[in-house]
């Protein structure tokens, strides 16, 4: 390093914001930004979701307006999540794969209407699950993951056919990428590539998403197989895993209370690294935005540019378009 003497000021570097504009080091574009989606069945609905004021639940029609803001913005896709009612769901998560399904028929609507625009979509079996876990269970309650991997090939599979560009697997099963990339392989999809939540922390800031999407577990939790927030280590042991298995680019989740793990990444490859600033985040931000504790547009930035900071090439956020607009 430089060796710096007292005769250094710091401040006449920041004085003028001409000075500030020349010498900033990180900066956002639109370009950086995923916009994840909740969609439902139905016609016209767009209902807020009340842990996350300003985030709605969206039929297709809806959710095409919103791809179109997108678009406007030069947000380069969205990332699709579908939200089922009880009825739909059952002890594999089946409805997850159909092909008509809701996140395939959005998806085959969305290409057609909006070509340029990535889809991804989220690949876990919670939101579609009566037990609401992460995939299939055994005779113990515990996850049967030879028979979740199948499932994943069978949902895998079922978005490629529906044009989904990404396929991002969060449900933490060993051999998940490996799965995907087999099957996608066989079928002729080599195009289709794999973001996988690699690096995905069992984390209190899903709450609010575990409302919005209803796919909170009915029993325990997630720790048996979302990773320990004590652990860094075991993070390089996921991330050279998924490499291997074939993953494209890599996710870190959540974002701000992890933004060491997303430098570490960055610095240990050089595949994309993504970092999903999670419900929780949104809104703990949003509520104190809203109490009059927080400036939401200056806490907002500032959080993003934080993660971009650490490392991350793109941020998947729920408030994507409102930082667009507040950009340059
Ligand atoms: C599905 C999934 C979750 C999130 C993304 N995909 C929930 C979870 O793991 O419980 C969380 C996203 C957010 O909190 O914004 N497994």
């Amino acid at each position: 390093m430089t060796p710096i003497s007292s005769l250094h000021r710091p401040r006449r570097l920041r004085r003028k914001s001409a000075m500030r504009a020349l010498l900033r080091e990180t900066g956002l574009r639109s370009t950086d930004f995923l916009l994840p989606i909740f969609l439902v069945d139905g016609q016209g609905i767009r209902s807020e979701i009340s842990s996350m004021p300003g985030v709605f639940r969206h039929s297709i029609d809806s959710a095409l307006q919103l791809c179109a803001e997108a678009e406007a913005r030069e947000i380069p896709g969205v990332l699709l999540f579908g939200v089922m009612d009880s009825q739909s769901k059952d002890a594999q998560g089946s409805a997850s794969w159909q092909s008509d399904g809701l996140v395939q028929r959005a998806s085959l609507a969305i290409k057609e209407q909006f070509p340029d625009l990535l889809v991804l979509a989220d690949a876990c079996f919670c939101e579609y699950t009566d037990h609401g876990h992460c995939g299939v269970l055994n005779t113990h309650q515990d996850r049967d993951d030879p028979a979740t991997l199948e499932n994943l090939q069978r949902l895998a599979l079922s978005y490629a056919e529906a044009g989904v560009d990404v396929i991002a697997p969060s449900g933490m099963v060993d051999g998940m990428v490996q799965a995907i990339r087999e099957i996608l392989d066989a079928a002729r999809h080599e195009n289709v590539a794999i973001l996988s939540y690699a690096i995905k922390y069992a984390s209190a800031f899903y709450g609010p998403f575990r409302d919005a999407a209803d796919s909170a577990p009915s029993f325990g939790d997630r720790r048996a197989y979302q990773m320990d927030p004590a652990n860094r280590r075991e993070a390089f042991r996921e991330l050279q895993l998924d490499l291997a298995e074939g993953a494209d680019m890599i996710m870190v989740k959540p974002a701000l209370a992890y933004l060491d793990l997303i430098r570490d990444v960055r610095e240990r490859c050089d595949f994309p690294v993504f970092a999903y600033q999670v419900s929780g985040e949104y809104s703990m931000l949003r509520a104190a935005s809203q109490a009059g504790f927080l400036d939401w547009k200056g806490a907002l930035l500032e959080s993003l540019l934080a993660i971009k900071r650490a490392g991350a090439d793109g941020i998947i956020t729920y408030a994507a378009l409102e930082a667009c607009d507040w950009l340059s």
